[in-house]
């Protein structure tokens, strides 16, 4: 069953059940070596889950729980094995929506969900979107109001020596190192870009992408459409995509322009998987869009942005 949270919506089952966490996994068409995170709908219940929740885990938690925050600690032998893809260790996540917190709690267990797209597709924000991936693969969508924040939560490892973020979201590194004091990591893989290579714009690779949360290793967000990001200054930036655009349209192509700004990073996450999905609907060929800056949450949206275009950067 899908249903809504404050980030994306989810597709869950028992995070306890082997069968019913297959087929998840069978719904999104999605590699089984991937693992889940485990929803739950109070702060207590993270000791169903774990027996190791170290003081920086009661700090983050105390911070940002209800809310869009992964933390992956180490599992209990009761958590499905197939949720955890195989792992010793677990993601955690209590969600702030309280549809969502309403359908955990009354399910009595752990619910484990990965957003509720089908697997590669941008992940989805509204009712509309599950249903477009979903209909005719699962038994029910909760309806509820569109997502607020718009990209998925952010994972940290909690089970090292140093906090580490796995996958950035609007809970930031910044925000991390305010609440323990001390510096928190990023996944090397994170700061990795894959090779730059002359060519059109910008084509690059990604053969030699080794990242530690096995979600990001999959193509991931992808729109049907072409999808390039434009980077540099803005008055240079505009008038490349202007440009592009009359040649895309010359050659009868449809052309989709998205336009953010640094000044509103929260918005473009907010917007940037919608913008996606609708382009695809309406049938668009290229979808020209503007970079932001890598800091705070606009390193996040980043990081969803160089995924959906396959890294595809032209720099102006
Ligand atoms: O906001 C969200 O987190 C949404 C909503 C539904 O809560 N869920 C979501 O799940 O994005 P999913 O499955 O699409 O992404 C989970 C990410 C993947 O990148 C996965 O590899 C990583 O978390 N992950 C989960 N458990 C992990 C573990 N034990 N170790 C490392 N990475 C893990
Ligand atoms: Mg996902």
């Amino acid at each position: 069953m899908a249903f809504p949270t404050e980030t994306v919506y989810g597709l869950g089952a028992n995070a306890l059940d082997d069968e019913a966490v297959k087929k998840v996994y069978l719904a999104k068409g999605r590699p089984s070596d991937n693992p889940m995170i485990a929803h739950i709908s109070s702060k207590d219940d993270l000791s169903q889950l774990t027996d190791k929740i170290t003081e920086d885990t009661k700090k983050l938690m105390d911070a940002f729980w209800p809310g869009p925050l992964t933390m992956i600690v180490e599992a209990k032998p009761i958590v499905s094995r197939v949720t955890t893809g195989g792992l010793d260790t677990v993601g955690v996540r209590f969600p702030s929506n309280p549809v969502a917190m309403a359908m955990i709690s009354a399910a009595g267990v752990p619910i484990a969900a990965p957003s509720a797209n089908l697997s590669g597709k941008p992940s989805p924000t509204t009712f509309q979107h599950v249903f477009d991936d979903m209909d005719g693969r699962i038994d029910a969508i909760i309806e509820g109001s569109d997502c607020e924040v718009g990209i998925e939560s952010t994972v940290i490892d909690m089970t090292g020596e140093t906090p580490t973020i796995l996958r950035p979201g609007i809970i930031t590194k910044e925000d991390f190192e305010k609440v323990l004091g001390k510096e928190v990591l990023l996944d090397p893989a994170l700061l990795e870009k894959p090779k730059l290579v002359k060519g059109e714009g910008l084509k690059v690779t990604t053969d030699d992408f080794k990242p530690k949360s096995p979600g990001m290793k999959y193509k991931h967000y992808a729109p049907n459409a072409e999808m390039i990001i434009y980077k540099g200054e803005k008055a240079k930036v505009e008038e490349a995509i202007k440009e592009e655009k009359a040649k895309r349209e010359a050659l009868g192509e449809k052309v989709e322009v998205i336009i953010f700004s640094d000044s509103d990073s929260k918005f473009a996450a907010h917007e940037l998987f919608a913008r996606l999905r609708e382009s695809d609907k309406a049938g668009v060929d290229v979808i020209l869009i503007t970079a932001l800056s890598e800091t705070g949450v606009g390193f996040s949206v980043m990081n969803r942005m160089l995924k959906s275009a396959g890294y595809n950067v032209v720099i102006v």
